[in-house]
């Protein structure tokens, strides 16, 4: 069986959306591992009380990105990782981890790529006055949002549509299409 580790930084909604689907047995792989570049993170508080391994660590306590990302690449190493799944991971992959995981890191991102890259992708949406959004998965490589993709899925955005509404369409559309990629 494949093991995987999940990427995360915040709410860690889809880490649990993925943790749900092997546990009714939908997804057949191992959540090994969950990673947080946030230690007080609510995906950190979830992969405790799950009691599922996890490592969080402060990027401002290495001196640079290769040396906390030798340390991740060890233990992903030492946990026979086989697939990387970024979640809500706020942070670029760099050459360390990319040079040793390459074609086995996949993201999750709020827009129909290559629109509306990088940070708050559904505001973006909204203020653009876009009549459709989605959801992109798609491999990871060095830049930001730009890899290959592999699944889009789209979600209409209504007239006068708020993020109140919009955010948990994409949210539902996220924790499905997630397991099946
Ligand atoms: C998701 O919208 C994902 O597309 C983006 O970050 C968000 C993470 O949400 N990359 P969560 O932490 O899984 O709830």
């Amino acid at each position: 069986m494949k093991n995987i580790a999940i990427f995360a930084s915040g709410t860690g909604s889809n880490f649990i959306a993925i943790y749900n689907a092997i546990q009714n047995g939908y997804l057949n792989c191992n959540l090994e591992l969950l990673i947080s570049d946030k230690p007080k993170s609510k995906a950190i508080e979830k992969a405790k009380t799950l009691g599922i391994n996890h490592f969080s660590f402060s990027p401002k306590q290495y001196s640079n990105k290769e040396a906390y990302e030798t340390e991740i690449v060890e233990l992903l190493q030492s946990h026979h990782i086989d697939l990387i799944v970024l979640a809500g991971y706020m942070r670029l992959i760099g050459s360390t981890i990319l040079s040793n995981y390459e074609g086995k890191i996949i993201n999750i991102h709020p827009s129909l790529l290559p629109l509306y890259k990088g940070k708050d992708a559904v505001g973006q949406a909204l203020l653009d006055k876009a009549t459709k959004t989605g959801v992109t998965v798609h491999y990871v490589d060095s830049g930001m949002d730009t890899g290959s993709i592999i699944k889009q899925v789209e979600c209409p955005i209504q007239p006068n549509e708020q993020r109140e509404t919009l955010e948990p369409k994409i949210h539902a559309i996220e924790h499905k299409i997630y397991s099946q990629v």
